[in-house]
């Protein structure tokens, strides 16, 4: 695919599947804004492929508006925002709840995306563009192992399914990796080679962003795993209302809340 002229945007962008996406988006001509809190490994990462790097934490609204701004000023606009910064949040319930550890990884994995769609949503509306949303696996399924994580890569699936229906002229899709070869796992890696758990080669965690990137298709999320293609997860529909003869109901169809917020 020529993505000569496109402008990217990619937060979390200094390592691992962001900048490894950052590279492949700048071989293929975009040119790409690398929005993250590691200056020092973004600056690198922005140097190598042309692009420029901008020092965005997005749990600060700010940020995420700032780092919209840069690719508008340095490169004209926004053709794809890639939400993708994130971390493992190692958060239990129980005993050992901790509230700030709590709050700071809902900031970071979930209100990050909130507030980088928000800020990004005008300019990709203006050049029909699209937002992906790194989430995971875990989102997917129940994570024992770490809930909170679970929880709030669910919300940006969810989230992500839900922007797709509220703004149908940007495409809205979420990624969604198994575990993948990235600073994120490293404590976790000795113990997935133990139980023979295959961890996913980063290139191929972008091969699956490049399939969205260059697909058509909204509110999806796609799934990367190991020795299998990657492709949209099949959510099975969830049960709506009956008549009480237990035939089907034409408003189930139908959004109330839209329809509500539009009359107002
Ligand atoms: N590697 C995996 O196994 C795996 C699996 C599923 C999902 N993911 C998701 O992939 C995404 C990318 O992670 P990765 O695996 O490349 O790990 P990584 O640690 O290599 O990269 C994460 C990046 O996010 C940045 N970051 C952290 N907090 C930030 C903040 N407040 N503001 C801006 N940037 C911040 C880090 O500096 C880092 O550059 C994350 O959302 C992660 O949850 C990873």
């Amino acid at each position: 695919m020529e993505l000569t002229g496109k402008v990217a945007l990619i937060t979390g962008g200094s390592n691992g599947i962001g900048a490894a996406a950052a590279r492949r988006l700048a071989s293929l001509g975009a040119h790409v804004v690398v929005a993250d809190v590691d200056a020092d490994q973004g600056k690198a990462v922005a140097d190598e492929i042309g692009g420029v790097f901008v020092r965005c934490d997005v749990t600060v609204p700010s940020d995420s508006a700032d780092a919209v701004s840069a690719a508008v000023r340095e490169f004209g606009g926004l053709d794809i925002a890639f939400l993708n910064a994130g971390i493992g949040t190692g958060c239990t319930l129980g005993d050992d709840f901790d509230v700030e550890k709590y709050r700071r990884a809902m900031a970071i994995n979930l209100d990050g995306v909130v507030y980088g769609i928000h800020y990004a949503l005008p300019e990709l509306l203006k050049r029909g563009g699209q937002a992906i949303a790194t989430a995971s696996m875990a989102g997917l399924m129940p994570t024992a192992g770490d809930p909170v994580y679970g929880a709030n890569k669910a919300a940006v699936v969810a989230l992500m399914r839900a922007l797709a229906g509220a703004h149908p002229e940007v495409r809205m899709n979420a990624l969604c990796p198994g575990f993948s070869d990235t600073n994120i796992i490293v404590r976790l890696r000795s113990t997935l080679e133990e139980i023979g758990m295959p961890i996913i080669p980063v290139s191929a965690v972008v091969d699956a962003f490049m399939s969205i990137v260059e697909g058509s298709g909204t509110g999806e999320a796609w799934f990367v795993q190991s020795g299998r293609p990657s492709e949209p997860f099949g959510f099975r529909n969830p049960p709506g209302p009956r008549a009480a003869d237990g035939s089907r109901i034409a408003a189930a169809q139908k959004d109330p809340i839209s329809i509500v917020l539009k009359e107002k």
